[in-house]
């Protein structure tokens, strides 16, 4: 197929292009390079520009016919979101529905999404399914829900066919190790603690110690980034198969607390390094973990990347490799 990879040149992006690269689609990125690396790009077509930018889409789509779009690039830090919401509802939303609209102009049928464990604000329960209500708490996790629902809506008037994926905690790196995770800034727990542990931090902050879990960090379900892009390869085969649109939560079923990342990191790298107690961050719900049984029946999606250790290893290798050479 052709694909049209909208931020391609991000995290999950990047890890996207390489995998459809490598089961033979052809692909093209389109990037702004605001946060991404032209450098990541290492696979098809790369055009540099922004996704609200239609004489750009006009002139992409008119070249190529594509078959499907991926959308990754949203602004993801929940915090700054809170601070800066017109950023967000401008990019997450109002970008969006440039490049959607565009899509229906050209005739192009077929969307995957990146959509968050954010649109379902402070859990009723664990592990959260789909049916879970959707409630955020922050402009970031409601723009991600705003497109759902404009999504819901283009499907019954336009014909435009949608797959929304709803991560958790994306996590590690391409373990041939050519690409991995480079937030500027960075803000995410486990390359924060992998920089304790290389030297290049001082320190790991834990954000909260009081939260009702066992040890009373917070718990998260940590997802690798192939299984995610994985899932979205599945996810764009059943949409195209079925003729219909989806909605699926991604993770591994399995929690994990702050200071069990942090045990793990330590015995991954061989490094001990300083961890700093700190107030809980405004935000972050006690527990996120998703049920993601309706991927595994209806996408047959079988995460290959189940351990955290393994996990962080490829992550470990990203930043030893990578980033400590920077
Ligand atoms: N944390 C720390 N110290 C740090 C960074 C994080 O203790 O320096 C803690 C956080 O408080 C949280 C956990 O580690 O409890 C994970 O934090 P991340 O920032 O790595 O990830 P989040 O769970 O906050 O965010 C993820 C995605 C977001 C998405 C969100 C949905 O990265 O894009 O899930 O809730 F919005």
């Amino acid at each position: 197929m052709k694909i049209l990879v909208v931020g391609g040149a991000g995290y999950i992006g990047s890890h996207m292009v390489k995998q459809l690269a490598s089961k033979g689609h052809d692909v093209t990125t389109l990037d702004n390079l605001s946060y991404g690396y032209r450098d990541a790009v290492k696979y098809g077509e790369f055009t540099e520009g922004d996704l609200g930018d239609e004489a750009v889409l006009d002139a992409l789509f008119k070249s190529t016919r594509f078959d499907a779009v991926m959308h990754f690039a949203g602004f993801i830090q929940v915090g700054e979101s809170v601070i800066k919401p017109a950023m967000y509802y401008h990019n997450n939303v109002v970008n969006t529905l440039t490049l959607l609209d565009a899509m229906i102009r050209h005739e192009v049928k077929n969307f995957i999404f990146s959509s968050t464990a954010a649109i379902f604000g402070e859990p009723d329960y664990t592990p959260i399914d789909e049916k879970h209500s959707k409630q955020p708490i922050n402009p970031y996790g409601h723009s991600k829900l705003m497109i759902e629902q404009v999504l819901d809506d283009y499907d019954r008037a336009y014909g435009l066919r949608s797959t929304c994926l709803r991560y958790f905690n994306a996590a590690g790196a391409d373990p041939g190790g050519e690409l991995g995770e480079r937030h500027i800034p960075e803000t995410h727990l486990i390359p924060l603690i992998l920089q304790a542990a290389s030297g290049r931090r001082e320190d790991i902050k834990v954000f909260g110690s009081d939260y009702p879990t066992d040890d009373g960090t917070c718990i998260r379900d940590y997802i690798h980034i192939n299984d995610l892009c994985e899932a979205h390869s599945l996810g764009l085969q059943h949409m195209i198969e079925n003729d219909r649109s989806a909605r699926f939560n991604l993770g591994n079923g399995k929690g994990f607390s702050v200071k069990e990342v942090i045990d793990i990191a330590r015995e991954v790298s061989g490094n001990n390094f300083k961890v700093s107690y700190e107030p809980r961050r405004d935000g972050d719900p006690a527990i996120l973990v998703a049920d993601a049984t309706l991927a595994r029946q209806d996408l047959g999606w079988k995460p290959r990347f189940a351990d955290l250790k393994d996990i962080v290893e490829t992550a470990w290798h990203w930043e030893t490799t990578f980033l400590c050479k920077q």
